[in-house]
């Protein structure tokens, strides 16, 4: 099966669906420029992250721990969400049910707009006390070293989970059973060697779901998943989502929505994006102007900030609104 075959077997797939499921690792983001966790770039001063990201390693050198997250902190503060992100976030207004479950701790999915999502290594942007517990929001880059709590003074660390740590068992209790529950699931650059994030594929497979891998490289999910898509994240997902067919009932809505909403609709001569005026939403707006880009390779760079897809006259859609379900 060649890659675009295997697209349109996704978007079918999608397309049916009513429960879904992503889960996301660090290829995601790597395409807004942060660095994976397990690629060369990831090294930070030679030490793997299994070396730093435990609670032994911050008993034993909480500043060089701390260091090392002023180095994440500080790339991923000039970091924005790229268009697979900003697609996840609209996927989240598609479905009846929907979740996300992401191990990255760089905020990048909620900055797109999802909010549907457990974040279950934590947020980078939070330290929590070694001694009174409270967590907080700590945006400070590089943050000083050490590092004190509001409350009571004693050293803070990330409120992020280590190896050896749990996982928050609300958080992961409403994982598993979204793995559990869902038609399809998506699995998105992530290696699938962390557990126990990497058994939520094997849990929806079990279950009847059908595991789309998508990932730059191939991995232990390559071989086992129904479909695995070699890729980037922010080229496929995107791609993805915006051929999405509606039905009779979307069509229709896409239709009464593009009347009510003064939507100048100007299909392109050789595709199926349209283009309309302002959305005046961020996350739509970063997917977008990347989508049409890529829709247009030859246009001179991505479309401006204020435009976005809609809706293409083969019924195709790429559009936020919650009226615009498929059905
Ligand atoms: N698009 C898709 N996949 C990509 C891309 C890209 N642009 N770039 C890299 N990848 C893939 C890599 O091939 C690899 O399979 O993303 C994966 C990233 O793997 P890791 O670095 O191991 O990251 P992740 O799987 O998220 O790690 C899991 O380990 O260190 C802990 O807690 C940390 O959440 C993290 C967990």
């Amino acid at each position: 099966m060649t890659r675009e075959d295997g697209i349109d077997e996704v978007r079918a797939r999608l397309s049916n669906a009513r429960a879904v499921t992503v889960l996301t690792g660090a290829g995601i983001s790597a395409d807004s420029g942060v660095p994976t966790f397990r690629g060369a770039d990831g090294l930070w001063r030679n030490f793997r992250v299994e070396e730093l990201a435990t609670p032994e390693a911050f008993a034993r050198d909480s500043r060089l721990v701390w260091e090392w997250y002023n180095w994440r902190r500080e790339i991923i503060a000039a970091k924005l969400p790229n268009p697979a992100h900003a697609a996840l976030a609209d996927m989240e207004r598609r479905f009846d049910r929907f979740w996300l479950i992401t191990q990255n701790v760089d905020g990048l999915h909620r900055q797109a707009g999802s909010t549907k999502l457990s974040e279950i290594h934590g947020d980078i942007w939070k330290v929590r006390c070694t001694a009174c517990g409270r967590v907080e929001e700590n945006r400070e880059v590089p943050i000083p070293i050490p590092p004190a709590c509001s409350a009571c003074g004693k050293l803070v660390r990330p409120h992020i989970v280590w190896f050896g740590e749990s996982l928050d068992p609300v958080e992961f209790g409403r994982s598993q059973e979204a793995a559990q529950s869902c038609d399809v699931m998506l699995i998105i650059g992530t290696s699938g060697v962390v557990y126990p994030a990497a058994m939520f594929a094997p849990f929806a497979q079990t279950a009847g779901a059908f595991v789309v891998e998508i990932n730059r490289d191939p991995t232990p999910y390559t071989e086992i998943v129904a479909l695995s898509l070699q890729g980037r994240a922010s080229e496929i997902v995107p791609q993805q989502l915006l051929k999405l067919r509606l039905g009779e009932r979307g069509r229709d809505a896409a239709q009464r929505g593009g009347a009510r909403t003064e939507l100048r609709v100007a299909a392109e001569d050789d595709g199926d994006a349209v283009i309309v005026g302002d959305s005046g939403d961020p996350a739509q707006d970063v997917l977008a102007s990347t989508l049409a880009g890529m829709q247009r390779p030859g246009a001179p760079g991505a479309l401006a900030k204020s435009e976005r897809i809609l809706v293409a006259p083969d019924g195709l859609v790429c559009d936020p609104r919650p009226a615009l379900r498929l059905g």
